[in-house]
């Protein structure tokens, strides 16, 4: 067995502003970090973390897990409130969540367009060297089972797998599960249509094994878009290097030469090879069902392990919303499909992409309506652009008056200028997914689903004699707001 183990003062200073460890010392700062000592990795640290996120509570730093020596830790609810998502977005960290949407509307322009300049940048050492190990044993980590029906143990919930095509040079880092099967293996999941697979099934039909680099623990801005919808071509160390507005630093993995964080906590290198497939799951999914089956996935063989001195695993996993991830993930498609529409040139006032669809099955968009078939135009997009369209369901547009984000306000929309039989367009074999709850209901064998389009604006030619909305006028509410605001409050 080769094995080196460095000191903890190894670990250098210029890393910080890049690893995990310096975003606790902030979230920390901000009064939004609980230590939670004693807990066990089955069931128990999943349960602590699916109630806290309901509750929205503070982030949780797990040490002293059952079985496991001090100082094998894992971290969970990263990103779940407007304070925590900024800190790790680099933008003020005082904002409301509609506050903070509109920043990262503006910012995430600027990021999408400056990530080319912000390739990663190979350095030869850095903290996730302090150990390397060829005697590989998976179980070394404290690899949680989150909910009562999961198939198995699974290692990587907000991790960051690293992969390359053997058509180009592009590296893709997409967020991937990864459940434990025994000391060496893990079954990696990438669902078709994700850049991951592409890049897997080149190498497969080339009979080639696919090299693999997965990072279980970093700071969380790699994970927040190694698991949202970034165009093809576009390599996540470029757009988190945007961010931070500086080049990510990265080591080249010895077996695989793919590029690791070097600032990472735990990194797993190794091969998934054609035909070495193994079941996996079942798994508490996003929507809030054990909707992913227990299917063959393939077999990633783990040959190496690099990690931090007392390393730190980020654990994020799904279920019924409000999940760990949900509440960043409805921040940020919302913004990344503002983008997309408006550089399709619609005139959009903004979008949300609902907790409750775990950001994905609804969708709502604002329009100012300038032409007929518009807001049909807008919805038909929003349904199928890259950033909306896999696992979509509804997509609902509605005038500039509705605030997206409000649900009730969405649905006195719908319930009140939609013409169900006029303004709902049916899309069928539309990209679905086994994973979707509903699968279970169809016959067919390849997840197509169908998608509703909901017209809930006021019909285009009709806008006009369209009745007016019965409620006192904005300069009215203010006028009585102030005289009797000892009774009505300010209305902030
Ligand atoms: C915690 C978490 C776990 C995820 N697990 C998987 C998974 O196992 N397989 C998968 O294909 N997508 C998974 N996703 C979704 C992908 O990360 C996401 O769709 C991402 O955009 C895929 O990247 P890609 O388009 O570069 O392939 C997960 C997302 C999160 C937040």
């Amino acid at each position: 067995m080769e094995e080196k183990t460095a000191s903890k003062t190894d670990a250098p200073k210029r890393f910080a502003a890049q690893d995990l460890r310096g975003w606790l010392d902030r979230v920390e700062a901000l009064g939004e970090l609980k230590r939670v000592n004693g807990a066990h990795w089955n069931l128990e640290l999943g349960c602590i973390t699916e109630l806290n996120n309901r509750q929205r509570g503070p982030c949780l730093l797990f040490d002293d897990i059952v079985d496991y020596p001090s100082g094998f830790r894992i971290v969970t609810g990263t990103t779940g409130t407007p304070a925590r998502l900024a800190a790790t977005l680099r933008l003020p960290t005082n904002l409301s969540t509609a506050e903070l949407v509109k920043a990262l509307r503006e910012k995430s322009r600027d990021w999408s367009a400056r990530a080319g300049d912000f390739p990663p940048q190979y350095v030869d050492s850095g903290p996730v060297l302090e150990n390397i190990k060829s005697g590989v044993n998976l179980l070394e980590f404290p690899a949680p089972k989150w909910n009562e029906l999961d198939g198995g143990r699974f290692l990587g919930t907000g991790d960051a797998v690293v992969t390359r095509g053997l058509e180009s040079d592009w590296i893709n880092v997409g967020t991937y599960r990864l459940m434990v099967h025994d000391e060496r293996t893990c079954s990696l999941k990438i669902a078709p249509g994700h850049h991951g697979r592409e890049q897997m099934e080149q190498h497969f039909r080339a009979g080639k094994p696919f090299p693999v680099i997965a990072s279980l623990g970093h700071a969380p801005l790699l994970f927040l878009y190694a698991s949202v919808e970034l165009p093809a071509g576009v390599c996540e160390y470029d757009y988190i290097g945007a961010v931070m507005g500086e080049p990510v630093k990265v080591i080249r993995g010895e077996l695989t030469g793919l590029p690791m964080p070097a600032a990472a906590e735990i990194v797993l290198e190794g091969f998934c090879r054609p035909g070495n497939m193994k079941e996996d799951g079942p798994f508490g999914e996003f929507l809030g069902y054990y909707s992913g089956h227990e299917v063959p996935e393939p077999v990633f063989e783990v040959e190496r392990i690099y990690h931090r001195n007392d390393p730190i695993l980020l654990g994020s996993p799904p279920g019924r919303p409000p999940q760990d991830f949900s509440y960043s993930k409805t921040m940020l498609r919302s913004a990344l499909l503002h983008d997309a529409l408006e550089k399709a040139g619609m005139p959009v006032v903004a979008c949300w992409a609902d907790e409750v669809g775990g950001g994905r099955t609804l969708l709502t968009v604002s329009v100012r309506q300038q032409y007929q078939g518009q807001a049909r135009q807008v919805g038909l997009m929003a349904s199928q652009c890259h950033v909306g369209a896999w696992l979509g369901r509804f997509v609902i547009v509605v005038d500039e008056d509705i605030d997206p984000s409000n649900l009730a306000d969405v649905m006195w929309a719908v319930s009140t200028r939609c013409d169900p039989a006029r303004d709902i367009q049916i899309l069928e074999r539309t990209w679905g997914t086994k994973m979707d709850p509903v699968s279970v209901t169809f016959d067919q064998k390849v997840p197509y689903h169908s998608r509703a389009v909901i017209d809930a604006c006021r019909t285009y030619e009709y806008r006009d004699v369209f009745p007016p909305v019965a409620e006192a006028s904005p300069e009215f509410q203010r006028q009585i707001r102030e005289k009797w605001k000892d009774l009505l409050g300010t209305g902030d």
